[in-house]
């Protein structure tokens, strides 16, 4: 396994993949397809982009010719998809791009793993299980999408598993929680939070701030498809989290200790159309083939503020323009 198609690399997590890879495989080549919508950026990649291991296209998962051509021009052996439409409240706000990317272009790069006879991953979500009322979530228990994101998610977990069983591609799905780390775009709660409060501006917490998250560090993340990558049983699913949950409130309050700023900062905002109120992953499966976090909570937290504070470079200029008109639809115009 030497040529990797990375496609949605240049987004949050994908683009961390990509430098945890060129760093721990010296002879694999990273081949980053990815669309640059809004949450893609190549300042996400800029430390690498001079490597003789990388590439970047710029294209669209949902373009069987291209996606052809890069396997063909690439010799791509293995396909990690994190291309995606990734946040739940422009789901709510409006679904299209997302049945379109996440969906349709998770089948467009099936057709082409079927094709070629390439190993496929695909990042997928701790989402489509629902709101989790008690208990955890095993990779067997049945999904229950409640937004119009988990439900792409779904659909996609659902496509490749028919296309393991009937086509026998070889897939893996990894089931991730919230990731945190550099280079998240600041729609996400920990960065706008993060980037709220350095400008003293309100963190917008919904409804009573109690809903759970088991919030995990990216590198733990990329580390877990690394290893299901190499490890994984194919056609197997893997939950990736921590197993710690930490309430929105608390979550926040922590971020406002760590910047020295006031609590009154938080700001209650009505809250998420079917806000699903928990998830909790049970990670015993990934655990098995020998996976562990290596951050608590807390250090992921400090470690991805700290970064906020040392990289405006990187976030100042993104909360303009597009970013703007967003947050004035979801924060403003709905109250
Ligand atoms: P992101 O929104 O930061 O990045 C998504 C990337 O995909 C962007 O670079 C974007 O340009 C690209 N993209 C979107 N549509 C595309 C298309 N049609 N063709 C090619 N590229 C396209 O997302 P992220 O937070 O890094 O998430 C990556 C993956 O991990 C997603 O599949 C997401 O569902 C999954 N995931 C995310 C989290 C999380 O907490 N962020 C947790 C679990 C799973
Ligand atoms: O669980 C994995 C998922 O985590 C990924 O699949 C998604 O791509 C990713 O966006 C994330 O989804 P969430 O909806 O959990 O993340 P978000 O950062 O949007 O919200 C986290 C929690 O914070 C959630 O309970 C809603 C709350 N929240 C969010 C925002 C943006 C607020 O209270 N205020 C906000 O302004």
């Amino acid at each position: 396994m030497k040529n990797l198609l990375i496609t949605g690399g240049a987004g949050f997590i994908g683009s961390n993949f990509v430098r945890y890879i060129l760093n721990k495989y010296p002879d694999y080549h990273t081949i980053v397809f990815d669309k640059l919508t809004y949450a893609g950026n190549l300042d996400n990649l800029r430390d690498v982009a001079n490597d003789p291991r990388y590439a970047f296209i710029r294209a669209d998962i949902c373009d069987a010719d291209a996606v052809e051509r890069a396997i063909r021009e690439h010799r791509i052996d293995t396909i990690v998809n994190f291309a995606a439409e990734t946040h739940v409240d422009r789901s709510i706000m409006d679904a299209d791009a997302f049945i379109k990317t996440d969906v349709y272009g998770t089948y467009v790069l099936l057709e082409a793993a079927k094709k070629f006879g390439l190993r496929y991953h695909q990042v997928g979500t701790d989402e489509v299980y629902g709101w989790v009322v008690e208990g955890r979530s095993r990779e067997d228990d049945r999904l229950l999408p409640r937004s119009p994101y988990a439900a792409s998610k779904a659909g996609a977990d659902l496509l490749i598993h028919a296309y393991v069983v009937t086509h026998k591609v070889g897939a893996t799905i990894t089931r991730g929680s919230n990731n945190i780390g550099p280079y998240q775009y600041p729609e996400k709660v920990v960065p706008l939070f993060v980037t709220n409060a350095i400008d003293n501006l309100p963190l917008p917490l919904y409804g009573d701030g109690k809903q759970m998250r088991d919030y995990q560090y990216v590198l733990d993340h990329c580390e877990a498809i690394d290893i299901v990558l190499h490890h994984g049983k194919i056609g197997e699913v893997y939950n990736v989290g921590t197993g710690e949950e930490t309430e929105n409130i608390v979550m926040a309050r922590m971020i406002l200790k760590l910047l020295g700023k006031p609590e009154s900062l938080i700001q209650h905002v009505p809250d998420r159309p079917g806000h699903d109120r928990r998830y909790a992953l049970d990670i015993s499966k990934l655990c098995a083939l020998g996976w562990k976090s290596t951050h608590t909570f807390e250090e992921a937290l400090r470690k991805t503020v700290r970064w906020y504070v040392e990289n405006e470079w990187w976030w100042r200029k993104l909360k303009s323009g597009e970013y703007l008109e967003y947050y004035r639809k979801q924060y403003l115009e709905r109250r």
